[in-house]
């Protein structure tokens, strides 16, 4: 059976991991992966993961099973940082798994959304983080885009964007980056979001929103205001997050899938087919980062803790987006790359060609996506200079 399989390509920012790996050039640097790192090119665990984790290990009661949604503690938890005091926890309209990571979520919401409707069209943002399509066809959904990126005038389009929204179908689903958007770095603003939000309501498609970067764009509220504002305007949405990013759990797999229906009653029916749904994926979610969050966000020490750790990544990745631009226009370079001061989160399209991509990696061992997508917490101090200068020499 085997022998029928073809080669596939290695994912596209998994390879270039690989590729940069192996470069021994001692200037090379990493743009690839969406993953923070500080000043040195490291991605240390937090304090206050490690600290909760010390906690963990000299408190931890059994191994036991935990069951299919995982720690209640962690759904209870992550559901107020991420939505607040919102009335949705309030008239207890809203059920919650723990997932392994944010991908996991978003397997789970296709598998919920093809249990309610096989086959249903999900529409995503062109372009958007390019998983999102093998997630969803995986699922057993169809992808479909609506404009979102304007690339030539480096900002949100969003006058198609809002046209498209609203010629789709009420019975489609459609995916919503809540911020930070992956890999654009392009955020609707608020009252952009409350356009987006009414339109959901007008038209009655579901709304599942992405929410990967809480707390890496604006601050841990603000970013979540999109969740916020669509749980305010809609009766159904599905929210998937995820924790990998700002707690720096990357490898614990942690996140959740939290599912909003109109009333009590309608979200027990929906914990059922959720609770299916996971039972027959994975059975039940890893323990590990859950406690470790559960535990964090349930000390005001360890949360004061968090929330500086997490201020000092933002303001990290928002101090080298300002130097990345300086740097350019200090080498000679001509071309308005501000707009990378106006985006959000870990991500930028730095506009250039495939081609001078390619001549990046290959003459000065800058490794990023073809798309020309950059991860800014890639760059530090001590090679921004050399960057800008490859980057004027490519131009
Ligand atoms: C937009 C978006 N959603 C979801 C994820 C999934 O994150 P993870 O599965 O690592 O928690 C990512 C990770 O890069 C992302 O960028």
């Amino acid at each position: 059976m085997f022998s029928e399989l073809k080669q596939l390509p290695p994912d596209p920012i998994l390879g270039l991991s690989v590729k940069y790996k192996a470069d021994t050039n001692p200037n090379k640097i990493d743009l690839g992966a969406g993953v923070y790192k500080d000043e040195d090119g490291q991605t240390p665990v937090l304090a206050c993961v490690k600290k909760a984790e010390t906690l963990r290990t000299a408190n931890e009661a059994s191994k036991a099973y935990l069951g299919s949604a995982g720690s209640a503690l962690f759904n209870e938890r992550i559901n107020q940082l991420n939505l607040g005091d919102h009335n949705v926890i309030r008239e207890n309209r809203i059920r919650t798994v723990s997932t392994p990571g944010g991908t996991g979520a978003l397997r789970i919401a296709g598998e919920f959304i093809n249990s309610c409707r096989p086959g249903a069209t999900i529409w995503v943002s062109n372009p958007t983080w390019a998983n999102h399509q093998g997630v969803f066809t995986a699922a057993g959904l169809k992808v479909e885009t609506y404009p979102y990126y304007d690339y030539e005038n480096k900002c949100l389009d969003f006058p198609s964007m809002i046209a498209a929204l609203k010629q789709i179908p009420k019975d489609d689903v459609v995916l919503l980056h809540a911020c930070c958007h992956n890999p654009s770095g392009m955020d609707p603003n608020a009252e952009q979001w409350q356009e987006i939000a009414a339109v959901a309501k007008d038209v009655g498609f579901l709304p599942v929103v992405d929410m990967a970067y809480q707390g890496f764009g604006a601050g841990l509220d603000e970013d979540a205001y999109s969740v916020r504002l669509m749980a305010d305007a809609v009766d159904e949405m599905i929210l998937c997050s995820s924790c990998s990013k700002n707690f720096g759990l990357y490898r614990e797999r942690i996140g959740a899938c939290s599912i909003i229906g109109k009333d009590a009653t309608a979200a027990d029916i929906i914990q059922s087919v959720l609770l299916r749904v996971v039972r027959v994926n994975y059975s039940m979610p890893p323990a590990h980062g859950a406690a470790l969050v559960e535990t964090i966000l349930g000390s005001d020490e360890l949360s004061a803790e968090w929330h500086g750790e997490l201020a000092e990544m933002r303001d990290r990745i928002n101090g080298m987006r300002q130097l990345l631009v300086d740097k350019l226009t200090e080498n000679g370079v001509t071309r308005d790359f501000s707009f990378i001061t106006r985006q959000n989160g870990m991500f930028s399209f730095l506009g250039i060609t495939p081609e001078q991509v390619q001549r990046l990696q290959e003459e000065y061992s800058i490794y990023i996506v073809g798309s020309s997508r950059i991860s800014i917490a890639g760059i530090s101090p001590s090679n921004a200079d050399y960057l800008a200068k490859s980057i004027a020499a490519v131009l």
